[in-house]
């Protein structure tokens, strides 16, 4: 029984040592570990910037072109999607290369191919001309399948497509 005693009253010094001990190698611990700074990790600074960057900016002032803030929330004009394409450039060629191309070029389905079969077509005049372009024609669809193509683009890429 006194043996039981003694072994109790030492193991118990022994173990509330260890927890002391244990407590105060948490506090050293501590004192010593800053909390992690996001400055010392800058792939982690740069991937949350990406991540709660606004998706759009707007641009305030013309003197200072990268002076760009956060969208307001209005759409710009080009994303509403009735601005014409190719920001409304009448470049023949660069209409037609973009849009009609697709099947003028090799002649799909019997589209007239510049510089070719396209001249066949030009005794109708201009003007009947673009109307079918801009109307779509048989297999051609209206404004070459692009219907944010304002008029006068139409016509500059049939313009172009008599004129390559
Ligand atoms: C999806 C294929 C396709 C695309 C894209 C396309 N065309 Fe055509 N186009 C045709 C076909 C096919 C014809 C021949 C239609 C017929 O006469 O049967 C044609 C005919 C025409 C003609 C002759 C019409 C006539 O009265 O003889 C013009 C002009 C023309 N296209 C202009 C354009 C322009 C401009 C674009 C681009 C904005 C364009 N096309 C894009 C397929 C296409």
């Amino acid at each position: 029984m006194a043996d039981d005693k003694t072994f109790i009253r030492r193991f118990s010094v022994i173990i509330v040592g260890l927890v002391i001990f244990t407590v105060l190698i948490i506090m050293l611990a501590t004192t010593f570990q800053s909390p992690p700074d996001p400055a010392d990790n800058p792939s982690q600074l740069t991937l949350a910037e990406e991540r709660i960057a606004p998706v759009a900016g707007v641009r305030t002032s013309e003197d200072d072109p990268g002076g760009l803030v956060a969208s307001t929330g209005a759409p710009a004009e080009a994303e509403s999607g009735s601005s014409a394409p190719f920001d409304g450039s009448l470049d023949g060629k660069l209409i037609y290369d973009n849009v009609c191309s697709a099947c003028h070029a090799a002649g799909v389905a019997g589209a007239p191919v510049p510089g070719g079969t396209m001249n066949d077509r030009a005794g109708q005049g201009l003007d009947a001309l673009v109307a079918n372009a801009i109307n779509g024609i048989n297999v051609m669809p209206p404004r070459g399948g692009n219907s944010n193509l304002t008029d006068e683009q139409v016509q500059a890429a049939v313009e172009y497509m008599l004129n390559p």
